[in-house]
Parts: structure tokens; sequence; C-alpha cells
């Protein structure tokens, strides 16, 4: 069954997803938090993560069992804003693993899933959007886009979060199935990662690669130029 998510909308937030963590402390959980900018938005490694008006930003708060399959979420999520980013405005946005949507090669949406665990489970599911923004800051600028910089429209945000919350729930059926394959098959339609010849930058060091597949467990899979196979958990992934 779907699940009834409620929206909590604020102007301004430190980060939807420290107000998220406050909802599920409290047992809430279905529920959807969206601020209009946040203070400390905050990405992977503990990254900033720019958040002045003009995007989208907003974290999920579902209750998850054992949370050993949380990864999926964020790749449903990340599915979820390319479905979106076409539905709007016909552009073809690409996931890049783990948790990124690009245009082009240039990032438009960060994905952060948190957890938090005790005698109930939750997984925070916090999503940032490039939306309506004309520019960002140096260094990021580079790197970085906008549906407004790339379609030269500007975009109604409240809509938006609807329609990738619409996309979420749709893949969020087969999460609560353990249908996790669907999943994965859904993720690779729209992969800008696989097929190419990659540096995996991680905390043991730098791997280069053809990108060949996930493993069960999300991990992107390697094959080196030597044939072995390297299974990367985490890090960065540069084309290459
Ligand atoms: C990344 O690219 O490393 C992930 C960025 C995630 C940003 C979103 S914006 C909404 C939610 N609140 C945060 O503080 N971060 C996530």
């Amino acid at each position: 069954m779907k699940p009834n998510f409620k929206f909590f909308y604020f102007d301004i937030l430190s980060s939807t997803n420290d107000k998220a963590r406050e909802f599920a402390r409290e047992g809430k959980s279905n529920v959807i938090v969206v601020a209009g900018k946040q203070k400390k938005g905050r990405g992977r490694f503990g990254r900033e993560w720019v958040s002045s008006s003009g995007g989208s930003y907003m974290t999920i708060v579902l209750k998850d069992k054992d949370l050993d399959k949380i990864r999926y979420l964020t790749f449903i999520a990340a599915v979820a804003v390319a479905r979106t980013i076409k539905k709007i405005s016909d552009i073809d946005a690409k996931v890049k693993w783990p948790n990124d949507v690009l245009i082009g090669h240039k990032k438009t949406c960060g994905i952060l899933t948190e957890t938090i665990s005790g005698n109930e489970n939750y997984a925070l599911v916090g999503i940032g959007l490039n939306v309506n923004q004309k520019e960002f800051p140096n260094p990021i600028m580079r790197n970085s886009t906008s549906l407004k910089i790339e379609s030269n429209k500007k975009y109604n945000i409240k809509k938006i979060s609807k329609l990738i919350i619409e996309e979420f729930n749709n893949l969020y059926l087969y999460y609560n199935d353990g249908n996790y394959g669907k999943i994965k098959e859904a993720w690779k339609k729209y992969s800008h990662t696989l097929g190419k010849t990659v540096k995996a930058k991680t905390m043991s060091g730098d791997y280069i690669g053809n990108a060949v597949d996930l493993d069960d467990n999300c991990n992107l899979v390697l094959k080196l130029s030597n044939g072995n196979i390297k299974k990367i958990v985490e890090g960065d992934i540069f084309i290459v």
C-alpha cells in the first residue's frame, strides 16, 4: 500500500534532515519536511549543500524494518527526481552512482539518506534539487546546474516536490515488497555511470575500471584493467 504522506512546510530550516530527525524521535513517520531555504544544508561526507531560495529541499521520514536495504531508498529518490524532471521539462536527467542526478555532466540533485536506529528504526531521505537558481557560488558553479539554467523556465517548487513524492511512492511499493530487483532495473534505465570507465575515489584508495554493474547491496561493481572485480561501497565517481 502507498504511504499517505503528510507535508510540513517551513520557510527556512537549518536542515530538513535535522527537522525530520526531530519528527522521527517523536515517533512520526510518513512525514515530509519541506523548506524554502536551509541554513546548514549538508551532503555526503559532511559537505555543504548550498540551499538558497529557488531550490527544492525536502526529507522523507519512513519507519523501516532493519535499515539494511536503505541504499535502495536513495536509488528510488534519484529515479523519482529524474522522472519528475522529464515530466515537467522534457529534459533527460541521469542518475549517477550513488546519490546524484545529473543533467549533462552537471549535478542538479543530491540525495542524503540518514538513519535512526533504536526500538523503532527510521530512514530519512533528504532530497535537494536545484530548480530556479540562476547561478551557484564558486567553486560548485562549474559542476552544478538547475532546471532554470537548463531550460530557461521557472518552475513551481511545491508542484515539483509533490510530483517527486508521487514517483517515489510508485517505486516504494517495490521496496515494501522486498522486490529490490525492480528498483535496480529502474535505476539502471537512467544510469549515467554504468558502462563507463570511471575513477572511484574511496577511503582505501583510487580505482579505475569499467562500471559494469550494481550488486544486491547497491555497491558499484568495477572491472579493473587486470580483469579483477572491485566492489565500490562508498566514494566519489569520476568519468575518465
Ligand atoms: C549530496 O550530494 O552529497 C547530498 C545532498 C543532499 C541535500 C539535501 S537538501 C535536503 C536535505 N537536507 C539536507 O541538509 N541535505 C539534504
